[in-house]
This record gives C-alpha cells, structure tokens and sequence, in this order.
C-alpha cells in the first residue's frame, strides 16, 4: 500500500513509518527536514511546512496515496487544513489523537469540578468539556500547547464527506526514541551509586494507561491489512496498566538496580517533588474495541518492551531540552535535601 506520513520522523510517526516499510508498504513522509531520517532507508520525503500543506497537494497526488497517516494534527487549523488538502480524493485518513479528550484528563488537571472518572476509559467515556488543556502550561500563543486541542480536529476529520477518518486515540506512549522521556526520566536515576529514589505517595499509586510505541505501530500496520473500515474512533494502548510505583520497580528490575523506592506521604515532601494532579483519577485505557474488531495481539510483552526501551536508552543521548534539565535539577536538589534532613 501507499502510505503518506504527514511527521513520520521523530517518534512515533517514525516508528510507524519502520514498521510499514518492513512489511512491503512504500512511504512518503511530509515534514521539514529539520528531524533526520536516520534509519528510515527506504522512504520517500515531501520536505515542507505544516501551514502550507493544501499547496502540497499536487505533490501528494504525484505519490498517488492509498491512505494517509498525520501524526502532528493539534489545533483546528490543522483539521482545516488536512480537509482543505485530502478531502474528496483519498481513499483513507488515519488520525492520531490522544487519550486527553476524555473528562478524565480534565479532573486529573484539575480543570474541572467534575467528579472523578469511571476507568478505563472506553471509546464511549464521556470527553472534556473544557478546552485547550495545556493553555496554561504555556509559554504564549507561539507555545504549541497553547491552541492544542484534539477534540475539535476529531470532531470535524469524522464529519466530513469524502474523508474516511479513523480516529486512533494513544495513550502516553514510549520506546525508543521518546523525547517525551517516560522512562528515561526514572531510568536516569537508576546510577549504581543511589541507594533511594523517593515517589510522592498519591503519585506512586496513580495508575496511567501507557503503550509501547512498537506495538502501537504495530497496531496502526495491522490495520492498514484490513479492509477499509468506515470512519471510526478507536483506543490503543497495553492491556495491563501499572501504577506508577509498579511502573518504577519493572524498570529498576530490567534495568537492574536494586535501591529503594521510597514511597513518601505527600505533604511531607517540598513542592518541586509533588506533581500538582489529582492522582485520585486515574487515566487507564480500555483498547479492547480495537484488538476484538482487528484481531490484533501485541508483538512485544511489558519485559521486552522495558528491555528494548532501557538497551535503546543505553546506547543513545537524546537532546532533552533546558526546561526539562532545569525541572529535573530542581527536583534532584530538593530530593538531595529532603534525604540529608531526614
Ligand atoms: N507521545 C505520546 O505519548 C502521545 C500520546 C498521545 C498522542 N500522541 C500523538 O501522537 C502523534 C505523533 O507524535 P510524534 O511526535 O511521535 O510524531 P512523529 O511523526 O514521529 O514526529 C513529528 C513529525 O512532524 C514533523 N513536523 C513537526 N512540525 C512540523 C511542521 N510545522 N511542519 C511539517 N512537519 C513538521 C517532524 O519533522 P521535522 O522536524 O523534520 O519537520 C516529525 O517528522 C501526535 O499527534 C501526538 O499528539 C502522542
């Protein structure tokens, strides 16, 4: 099949584009050429900016796409802009969205007076009624958080005539090649020389639907297999999920460190080790609409998806960005402190 990736070159795009390049599939990725394609021999490239897309299109039609997979749609005009260019003329639309448009996400922030959430959360869960939900993380309106919300790109892509929309919903994803760093984040501290790394109570029995990003390309491979499905919303995520303590212990056994994990009440701790969640609502994912309609089973166990994860982390550096390093120093200071006083 013929596949046009809109992204396709950092994370899970990439690992989509891996994946359906191995089973036979020809892929064209769209994007700006600012992410290397290392590792990707074999796919074809459309360099260009996001905001132009509609006057890309006579290139895409060149490609002659059988479907189109767009992993960086986040605010309306990015909706606006997939309908302007592929409405009419392509035979299937894959969206990747997120597992933040349920009201669950909504409470977990504290955006909300709603009550807490029944999980897992099915495709039929009730979503946010709030929006923009990273506004007020962000740094302005240039912040690509500040006019992110999904909910509206979803609603209009499975409106439209003439685009045959499958709607993935992922939940928090990692692997190789995360710059979002879940593991790596615990994975860091995991130095032979620590003894203790401190988990806020609330926060160690939080339970978060994750995903390892291989299978969910596998999933999103899978079902290109299958006959095209009307438009449809589907979550995607690993059957089992784990509490943040339980998430912690599995890397530390892979990674094979053996201190303590020291679960501290919360209001004994300072602010820079208290996330500011309302861990009450959990956030874990009922896929099992996607796996009984596709016949879909993961490639890759938990184990062997920590053990890919950790290698990978292992053998290479990614450029994590100066917010990041000052919130992670932040929180080391204050946790060297606590541990000194205690
Ligand atoms: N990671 C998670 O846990 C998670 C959870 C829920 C949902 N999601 C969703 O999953 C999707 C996939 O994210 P990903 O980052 O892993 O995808 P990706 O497709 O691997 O990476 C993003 C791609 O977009 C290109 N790009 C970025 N800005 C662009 C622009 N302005 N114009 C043209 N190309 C641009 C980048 O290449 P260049 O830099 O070369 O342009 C890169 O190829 C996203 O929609 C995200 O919201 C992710």
């Amino acid at each position: 099949m013929r596949v046009l990736i809109i992204g396709g070159t950092r994370f899970i795009g990439r690992h989509i584009a891996s994946t359906l390049i191995r089973t036979g599939h020809s892929v064209c990725l769209f994007h700006r050429g600012s992410t290397p394609l290392e590792g990707l021999d074999g796919v074809s490239e459309i360099l260009g900016e996001k905001e132009n897309l509609p006057s890309y299109r006579e290139r895409f039609r060149d490609f002659h796409p059988e479907v189109i997979i767009d992993c960086i749609g986040y605010t309306e005009t990015d909706g606006r802009r997939l309908i302007e260019t592929f409405a009419g003329w392509i035979p299937r639309l894959i969206f990747l969205s997120s597992c933040d448009v349920y009201r669950a996400h909504a409470v977990l922030h504290r955006a909300t007076d709603d009550p807490v959430q029944a999980t897992p959360l099915t495709e039929e869960s009730p979503l946010r009624t709030n929006v923009y939900p990273y506004r007020k993380y962000a740094s302005g309106p240039e912040d690509w958080r500040y006019d992110y919300d999904k909910i509206p790109v979803e609603r209009m892509l499975l409106a439209q005539p003439g685009l045959n929309t499958t709607v993935f919903r992922l939940p928090a994803v990692h692997g190789p090649w995360d710059y979002q760093l879940r593991v790596w984040e615990h994975l860091r501290k995991m130095e032979p020389g620590r003894k203790v790394i401190l988990l806020p109570e609330a926060f160690s029995n939080w339970f978060w639907g994750r995903g390892y990003v291989e299978n969910i390309a596998a999933a999103i491979g899978h079902f290109l297999s299958k006959k095209p499905a009307s438009s449809g919303v589907f979550n995607l995520s690993d059957p089992v999920a784990l509490s943040q303590k339980e998430w912690v212990e599995q890397i530390a056994a892979i990674a094979g460190w053996t201190g303590e994990i020291m679960i501290v009440p919360d209001e004994q701790l300072p602010d820079p080790l208290r996330p500011p969640y309302n861990f009450v609502q959990n956030w874990t994912i009922d896929a099992s609409r996607f796996r009984e309609m596709a016949g879909f089973s993961q490639p890759f166990t938990l184990e062997e998806s920590l053990e890919r994860t950790i290698a990978w982390h292992r053998a290479h550096q990614l450029t994590i960005s100066a917010e990041q390093v000052e919130r992670w120093q932040q929180e080391d200071d204050a946790e060297h402190r606590w541990l000194a006083r205690s």
